[in-house]
């Protein structure tokens, strides 16, 4: 079986950066075969805590490839002790919006990904990451409302 570790970088910065709506990262992903904590090690990575994120994803077209994640997100007190994980945010789910884009088409990504947002906008206070807007009470409403449109996949 084969599993995708994923390399997540920091934000795009600058003077373009700051006046898209979105954040953008570069991602890379690599394939390893069963021991992935050993592909860290050789990359130099140590393993110091682990998180879990529990929660669901819904994938769709929508003028880009779409995902939206709905978690929440859970320390664990001993190592892969998942079943002993602890909320950090007791009550409070983190929505996520994403899409993948390229040099080429990330102009029609961020319109893409903003207009969905719009639409969120209602239900939610969204953000660009690092920027924060505070909790609102209506986050369950919103999962709830996403859940009831079907089609999502469990994280
Ligand atoms: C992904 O790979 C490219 C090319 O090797 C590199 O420039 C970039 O920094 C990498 N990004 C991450 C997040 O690892
Ligand atoms: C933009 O490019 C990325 C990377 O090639 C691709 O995964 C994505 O589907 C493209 N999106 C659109 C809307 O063309």
């Amino acid at each position: 079986m084969l599993r995708t570790v994923r390399h997540i970088g920091g934000a795009m910065r600058g003077a373009g950066a700051e006046q898209i709506p979105v954040l953008v990262r570069t991602l890379n992903e690599s394939k390893v075969s069963k021991n992935a904590l050993r592909f860290f090690y050789s990359l130099g990575y140590k393993l110091d805590h682990e998180l879990l994120r529990v929660g669901f994803a819904f994938h769709f077209q929508k003028g880009a490839q779409i995902t939206v994640t709905v978690s929440s997100v859970n320390k664990m007190l001993k190592l892969h002790a998942t079943d002993e994980a602890v909320p950090v945010t007791p009550g409070i789910q983190l929505v996520e919006v994403t899409a993948p884009a390229s040099s080429e088409n990330y102009t029609e990504v961020v319109a893409a990904v903003s207009s969905f947002c719009e639409y969120l906008a209602p239900l939610l206070h969204l953000s660009k990451p690092g920027v924060s807007t505070g909790v609102v009470p209506t986050a369950a409403a919103a999962a709830a409302s996403l859940m009831s449109d079907g089609g999502g996949t469990t994280l």
